[in-house]
């Protein structure tokens, strides 16, 4: 029997199947034909959608289309600010890079610190509001120039946004956002009407150009919610549909479907120091058997090895994850030899990253959208 598994914009639980909530959802899954598709326009594929994490849409498709037309449209993703930044968060924003890389069209970049103060009764607004500027250094890092990214803080940037909430809001039900996010009696009214601002967005670059500028958003399948409903009522409000292109969650260290926030051992941060990062490798879950002697005999299991599993998202080179792979199943690489691989490659990342975290420091007010707008 399937195990009982919840995917909230705010909470996962159990162990993820992603088909089934895919299907829950409404989404489809991400054929060959868009993966072609792509690669016609990007001239290549990126690992990430090669490898499957990139796995289900809404009307990739259909952008690809009208940009295969000539027409404008931009990127959009975000990030809800309650701490620092891990691995997890990066996948969406490293294809996003990608994407823009390869399009050259703008991005739309929003920091939720709002949507955090309301969902977490420990969270002060001015911590959130901190944390948004700290994760910002995260996303200019991976090398955003301040002409295309536009970065919204929603408590110091909300000016442009706030009409098109208003008119969002206006369509949306209690009953609907009930439904939607399993809202109670007892949420509070600001986490009730935080999905106008999520939504706004979408229709932002339509509303700044004058004319119909779709969003593609790239995401966990988390976000879908949101998105469902911007797409119901896109076309009432005069906008385009959003379309939306979403990943798997990046597996724990400990070996279950999404890292905690509660657990800093499940997960690796980017403001992480090497002895930090070696540690938490090193106590990693593994798909490795309890003896080096019953691995040699019987060989691991990579698919359920957060370790393998890293090694995926962090090497781009195809024929060395294949061997690392069949080298776990036969039972000749064993699990401290895996490790210490994935730590180097992990650890350059990270130095690399961080080096240019710190350049952007005194830069995140040149990428907001008020100091463009203004
Ligand atoms: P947040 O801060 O929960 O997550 C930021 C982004 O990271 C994705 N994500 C993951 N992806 C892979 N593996 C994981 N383990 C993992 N954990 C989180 C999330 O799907 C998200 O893309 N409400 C949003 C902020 C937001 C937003 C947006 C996100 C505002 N506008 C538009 C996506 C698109 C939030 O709290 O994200």
């Amino acid at each position: 029997m399937d195990e009982e598994f919840v995917v909230t914009p705010w909470e996962v639980r159990g162990r993820v199947d992603y088909q089934k909530l895919m299907q829950q959802f409404g989404a489809r899954p991400l054929t060959q034909a868009e993966v072609s598709l792509l690669e016609k326009y990007a001239g290549e594929v990126h690992p990430l959608i090669r490898r499957g994490f990139f796995y289900a849409h809404r009307d990739f498709d259909a952008i690809l289309k009208w940009h295969g037309e000539g027409k404008p449209w931009a990127l959009y993703t975000g990030r809800g600010p309650s701490g620092p930044v891990h691995i997890g968060h990066m996948v969406p924003w490293i294809l996003l890079k990608w994407l823009f890389n390869k399009f050259g069209v703008e991005v739309y970049f929003q920091m939720t610190d709002d949507e955090k103060f309301y969902d977490d009764p420990e969270m002060r607004l001015e911590e959130a509001t901190k944390w948004a500027y700290e994760n910002a250094l995260d996303v200019i890092a991976l090398g955003f120039t301040p002409d295309k990214l536009h970065l919204i803080i929603d408590t110091k940037d909300i000016k442009p946004l706030y009409p098109i909430a208003a008119k969002v809001a206006k369509k949306l039900t209690w009953n609907t956002v009930k439904a939607t996010f399993g809202f109670t009696d007892s949420t509070n009214i600001g986490l009730i009407f935080y999905p106008s601002l999520q939504i706004a967005v979408a229709f932002l670059p339509t509303e700044l150009h004058g004319r119909p500028t779709p969003v593609l958003i790239p995401c966990a399948i988390d976000q879908d919610p949101y998105f469902r409903l911007a797409r119901d009522i896109a076309e009432s409000l005069g906008y385009p549909k959003p379309a939306t292109l979403y990943s798997k969650f990046i597996m724990a260290l400990t070996g279950e479907s999404k890292m905690s926030a509660s657990n800093p051992n499940s997960a690796i941060y980017t403001i992480d120091d090497e002895k930090t990062i070696r540690r938490k490798i090193a106590n990693a879950y593994t798909g490795g058997r309890p003896t080096a002697e019953e691995q040699r005999r019987l060989g691991g299991n990579p698919d359920v090895c957060p370790v393998y599993h890293y090694h995926m998202l962090f090497d781009p080179d195809d024929a060395s994850v294949e061997k690392i792979y069949h080298s776990c199943k036969s039972g000749a690489l064993l699990c401290g030899e895996c490790k210490q691989m994935l730590y180097e490659k992990i650890r350059k990342f990270v130095k690399q990253h961080q080096e240019a975290r710190e350049k952007a420091r005194d830069k995140v007010d040149a990428y907001r959208l008020s100091s463009k707008l203004s």
